[in-house]
């Protein structure tokens, strides 16, 4: 096993060329409040794949961007992992479709690279950075980089509570030896559990529990930083400048931030300079039953999210994380991803020197599975950032009506015959070209 700094070396993003704007668009259509949109759930529009767009031309116009930025070759990459929820093969894994797009591009070809898919819903983005990590470490990488790209199409079926959190866009990671994004630590921490809040059985469009969702997102989210703890040591408000969250919509994560920092802050000076204002926190050996307990726990919860403590931290730590989810939506496997990258795009703006500062990253996958981990920022976080052109996608999408949404929603529920037009036209990108006979899908590079 070798001992050197492994982490994400670089980062692409590439957003669905379609936006559905929720308080223009979606909410006067289903008869909504805007707010319930912009201020309950956090989210200003959805990043929506275009005709021609799915999960692997996504996934492979973000690899080719990160590929030429870093003048890498295919004899480079030794591994090629997809994360997906939205894939359309039980067996030929969307990794070998990206290559094959990407050798369309490139001189040379991925014979050599290993390549695989991760399934578990959300999470399985993190996994397969991880597994990259772990192939590195163990020495097994041949001194080549790790490709892992995270891409879905989040689409719910029509009328779905979860239809206003939509998204769709990839986001593509090298992982390599001495990176110059962020480096990765050894010790992590697991909240997993046989649970039944988000399936996909043999569909497109997902059966969700929603409301049992969240509160299974904050179990486990909790036991992962409970079993963090049990080998990384109790974690304090101030070891982390910022904290990334997997956010299948801001309104979550600031749900699960106050759990977090009331966890973090236990039994710390904070909790002390608190108590004046808000008391200190409940302990289960002062109550009789843990209804009263958690009834406690609750008013206090409640208190805390007002207190200039709490809203200084959360505005430093986590709403930064949430910028471009705001516009984007759900990005399932890419979420978390997305979060690092908007929070460390904000320091760069603000000017602030970040290197070496710490990043606690919470992952979330339904089924459900939370990883916690943490990430310490390397010393060219800022031309990563700055090589980024997120910004200018998300200025070009063609703007949905209503009546268009509808149209483009139904043409990617696996939908073979779709009549819809094209609302954009492809610049040097990879498309979808079709069906081949075997029920394969095709691609080809538009110049
Ligand atoms: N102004 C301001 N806030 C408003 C509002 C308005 N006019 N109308 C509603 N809200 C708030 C609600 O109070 C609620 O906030 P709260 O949860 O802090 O109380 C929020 O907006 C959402 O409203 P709600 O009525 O709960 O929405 P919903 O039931 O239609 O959908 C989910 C919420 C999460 C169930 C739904 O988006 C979903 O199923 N999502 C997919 C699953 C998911 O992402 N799960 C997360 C874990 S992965």
């Amino acid at each position: 096993m070798t001992d050197t700094s492994v982490g994400i070396d670089a980062v692409e993003i590439h957003a669905g060329k379609l936006k559905l704007d929720l308080a223009e668009t979606f909410a006067p259509a289903m008869g909504d409040d805007p707010g319930k949109y912009t201020k309950g759930l956090g989210l200003y529009a959805s990043s929506l794949p275009d005709t021609y767009e799915d999960i692997v031309t996504m996934g492979a116009n973000a690899a080719h961007r990160l590929m030429e930025r870093k003048g890498l070759e295919p004899e480079d990459i030794g591994r090629i992992d997809v994360a997906t929820e939205s894939a359309f093969d039980h067996s030929k894994p969307v990794s070998t479709y990206i290559a094959g797009c990407l050798e369309q591009v490139f001189e040379g070809d991925f014979h050599h690279a290993n390549k695989g898919e991760r399934k578990f819903a959300c999470v399985s983005g993190t996994q397969s950075v991880d597994d990259a990590y772990n192939w590195i470490r163990a020495g097994r990488n041949r001194g080549r980089a790790a490709l892992v790209v995270a891409t879905d199409t989040a689409l719910y079926a029509r009328d779905d509570p979860g239809e206003a959190t939509q998204g769709a866009g990839a986001v593509a990671m090298l992982i390599d030896e001495d990176p110059d994004f962020v480096e990765l630590s050894t010790e992590q921490g697991y909240g997993s559990a046989d649970e039944t809040d988000f399936l996909k059985p043999q569909q497109q469009f997902p059966s969700v529990d929603g409301k049992r969702s969240v509160n299974v997102y904050l179990a486990r989210m909790r036991e992962a930083l409970v079993d963090y703890e049990s080998v990384g040591g109790d974690i304090h408000p101030d070891d982390f400048r910022l904290g990334p969250f997997h956010t299948p919509f801001p309104g979550m994560v600031r749900k699960a931030a106050v759990l977090a920092y009331r966890h973090i802050t236990r039994d710390t000076e904070i909790e002390e300079e608190l108590a004046e204002e808000i008391g200190r926190q409940p302990r289960p050996e002062a109550f009789d039953d843990e209804e009263a307990y958690t009834e406690a726990l609750g008013e206090y919860t409640d208190a805390l999210k007002d207190t200039d403590h709490y809203q200084g931290w959360y505005d430093r730590t986590i709403d930064p994380t949430l910028d471009l989810s705001r516009e984007v939506g759900n990005w399932y496997t890419g979420s978390v991803h997305v979060a690092r990258v908007s929070g460390i795009r904000s320091l760069v703006e603000d000017g602030e020197d970040a290197e070496g500062e710490k990043l606690l990253v919470g992952s979330y996958g339904s089924g459900a599975q939370a990883e916690i981990h943490v990430e310490t920022i390397q010393e060219n976080y800022e031309s990563e950032i700055e090589a980024l052109n997120v910004d200018e996608q998300l200025a070009a999408r063609y703007d949905l009506s209503f009546d268009e949404y509808e149209d483009v929603h139904d043409a990617h529920n696996f939908d073979e015959e779709t009549s819809v037009e094209e609302f954009t036209a492809p610049d040097g990108e990879f498309v979808f070209d079709g069906w081949g006979r075997m029920g394969e899908r095709k691609y080809r590079y538009v110049e």
